[in-house]
Order: C-alpha cells, then sequence, then structure tokens
C-alpha cells in the first residue's frame, strides 16, 4: 500500500494548461516547502498534459520537450525528490493525450518502465482518445499491470471522469485514486455540481481507492487555464471544506508561488486536513438531502441544503451543513437522525472547525442561520446528556 490516506499535492493543469516548464515545477515545489505547504502534508507535485514532444524516440520512448524541460525529467524528479517531496506525471489511455500529445495506448509497459527511470511516484492516467472498441476497464487494468511490475512504487491515478460504470471495476486496476466527476472550473457552479454528484459516489469511496472530485480551484480568483469567473473566499471555503470532509484528495491548483494569506490559511487548515486524513477513512454520509427513491446519480436530485455526517477515528463525529443555495437558509438536524436518540443518554459536546468556535453541549438537535453558499463543519465528542 503506497499511502493509507488521500493523497495530498500539486497539479499544473488547473492554472497553467500547455503554460508549463522545469523553471515553473521546481519554483513551485520550493514553494510547497516555503510556504509550509510541505508541513502541512501536501507532497506530490504533479505535471499534468502537455510536457512531450509530439513523437516518440527511435526506441519508441516518450520524450520531455527539451524547450520546457531541458535537463529531461530525471533532473526535475532529482531535484523534487532533494525538497523530500514526491513527482507526478501525466499520461493517457488513448492514442493522444487530451491536448494531442502522444499517449500510451498500446505503449503501456514501455511508458511505466520510462516513468520508473525517471523517478516518477504518481501517475495521473487519462481517458481521451481511446479506441472506441475498447473499454476502458480493460485499458487501466493493463496500465495497472504495467505500473505494478516496473520496478518502483507508483501511485496510480485514474481519471476517466465517472465513465464506464468505473466505480463497479476501479479497484481491480490497483488504481489508488479515481476521477469520478468531469473536470472542476473555477466557478462556484461547478463545485456545486462537483458536490451533488458525490451523493451517488461516496459508498464506493475508501481507503486505498479514493473518489478524486478533481483538483482544488481554491486561490485561482477567476485566473488560469480553468478559469470561469473565481469565487468569492466563502465559496473556496466551502470548496475545500467539503473536499476535505468527502476524503478527495488535495491536489491544489492554484500558482503557489502567488498566494494571499487568507487562501493558503486555508489550504493549511489544520483541523479541516485532520479530518480528510483521518485514519479511521470511512465514507461519509449524506442525511435527509434527497427524496428517497429519486435518481442519486442525477444532481438536480439532490438538495442545495446538504448534510453530511461521517464517523472519524476514536469516536468523534463530524458533521458539515453546506447551503449551496444562491439564498441564506435555516438548516436543521435532530440527533436522533444519526442514532443519538434521547434513549442512549449521550448528547454531542461540538466545535465548528473552520472557526474554531467551541459551542458547547447540545442535547437534541443543532440548528444554524446559514449564509447562502457557506459550510460549517462540526467536530463533535460524543458526552454524557
Ligand atoms: C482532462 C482531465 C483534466 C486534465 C486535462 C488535460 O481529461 O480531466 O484534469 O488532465 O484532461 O488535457
Amino acid at each position: 500500500m503506497i499511502k493509507l490516506t488521500p493523497p495530498m499535492g500539486w497539479n499544473s493543469w488547473n492554472t497553467f494548461g500547455n503554460n508549463i516548464s522545469e523553471q515553473l515545477i521546481m519554483d513551485t515545489a520550493k514553494a510547497m516547502v516555503d510556504t509550509g505547504l510541505k508541513d502541512a502534508g501536501y507532497e506530490y507535485v504533479v505535471i499534468d498534459d502537455c510536457w512531450s514532444l509530439m513523437e516518440r524516440d527511435e526506441n519508441d520512448r516518450l520524450v520531455a520537450d527539451p524547450a520546457k524541460f531541458p535537463h529531461g525529467m530525471k533532473y526535475l524528479s532529482d531535484y523534487i525528490h532533494s525538497l523530500g517531496l514526491k513527482f507526478g506525471m501525466y499520461s493517457c489511455d488513448g492514442t493522444m493525450t487530451c491536448a494531442g500529445y502522444p499517449s500510451s495506448y498500446d505503449h503501456e509497459f514501455i511508458d511505466a518502465q520510462t516513468f520508473a527511470e525517471w523517478g516518477v511516484d504518481y501517475l495521473k492516467y487519462d481517458n481521451c482518445n481511446k479506441p472506441e472498441t475498447l473499454p476502458g476497464r480493460y485499458l487501466y487494468n493493463k496500465m495497472g499491470m504495467a505500473l505494478e511490475t516496473c520496478g518502483r512504487d507508483i501511485m496510480f491515478s485514474a481519471c476517466n471522469w465517472g465513465a464506464d460504470g468505473v466505480e463497479h471495476w476501479i479497484k481491480e486496476t490497483g488504481a489508488h485514486l479515481w476521477r469520478s466527476t468531469g473536470d472542476i472550473n473555477d466557478s462556484f457552479a461547478s463545485v456545486r455540481d462537483l458536490l451533488k454528484r458525490q451523493v451517488y459516489y461516496q459508498p464506493y469511496n475508501g481507503q486505498g481507492c479514493w473518489n478524486d472530485m478533481d483538483m482544488l480551484i481554491v486561490g485561482m480568483n477567476g485566473n488560469g487555464n480553468v478559469a470561469n469567473g473565481g469565487c468569492n473566499m466563502t465559496e473556496y471555503t466551502t470548496h475545500f471544506a467539503m473536499w476535505c470532509f468527502l476524503a478527495s484528495p488535495l491536489m491544489i491548483g492554484c500558482d503557489l508561488r502567488n498566494m494571499s494569506d487568507d487562501v493558503l490559511a486555508l489550504l493549511k487548515h489544520k483541523e479541516l486536513i485532520a479530518i480528510n486524513q483521518d485514519p479511521a477513512a470511512r465514507q461519509a454520509y449524506c442525511v435527509r438531502s434527497y427524496w428517497p427513491g429519486n435518481d442519486l446519480k442525477n444532481p438536480d436530485n439532490i438538495w442545495d441544503g446538504m448534510i453530511w455526517v461521517k464517523h472519524l477515528e476514536g469516536g468523534d463525529i463530524a458533521i458539515a451543513f453546506c447551503n449551496l443555495c444562491g439564498c441564506d437558509i435555516r438548516q436543521y438536524l435532530a440527533f436522533d437522525e444519526i442514532g443519538l436518540d434521547k434513549g442512549t443518554g449521550k448528547a454531542l459536546d461540538i466545535t465548528e472547525v473552520i472557526s474554531g468556535e467551541h459551542i458547547g453541549v447540545v442535547r437534541d438537535n443543532l440548528i444554524m442561520n446559514m449564509k447562502t453558499h457557506e459550510t460549517k463543519i462540526f467536530r463533535c465528542k460524543v458526552v454524557e446528556r
């Protein structure tokens, strides 16, 4: 097992897209250390699409574009490792990557070998331009075997956007994480859509094979490759808090060289990260946020006022009130809805984690006025009434 809790790191795609270089990746790795993000738990530095030449070499190997990466990938990998960080790269199961670069279809074993030689620790594996007759299940299993036998521990990050019923077969491929959704963009509409889709996918989440809700947009502020208007700080907080709560991998997507203090503080929020990295790794469940019997795959069937619950290591209970509505609402949870009826003789001693406010012992229910797009995360100890 490479890692027992969701991976944390940075990925080049959301902000930089095609505009990547050796200098950028080195500066980003350095910034991950200097800003304290490494100490907060972030470790993978991942180069996404657009890193290679358009042709393989005479030995059929992928070649890093020397204009972008003049010293090659091993050099970069050595530098990243010298900072105590891990190095990630990207390929795809089709004939070309999504951006049109050569990709690993029919080259799975030789490419895994190349990545191993370059000291790669993490491979994001996309799903564009694959032969239509071949199921994703076959191609992800093939790369899974290639990575398993390449002689190096490489975290396998599957990225087929929830297609082909991936939740039913992804664990058999050896993937350590799998994208359950289409691409995020820097807007609250995107955050809201991805979050609602998790009600269906959450039961498939779990230790060793994490449900990846896509890279973070925190701190992009309307700039970069997936820009779409941006979010305010309340909205970025909801996004980050819920990705933490639902045990998604936490791959930062903003420019680490240039973050405001509030963005950095959010990305390093100790108590939120502790919920994300909780060693018990139990899936969260959604309480009363949809009509029973409706199709949970359709985000239109999930309410804007979501309530999630998660049982943590040692018996604490985490509760999320999440207001995705464009208006203020009042959210309500009766404790007997989560198994703590009066007959148990128990109550909850509650702290709101984002603000750090200790609310105190609450006996029967939690009622909150929630501002538009706001989230509150409660960490609760079970105590006597
Ligand atoms: C998409 C993928 C994105 C990014 C992009 C690169 O398919 O979901 O996260 O990797 O390809 O072209």
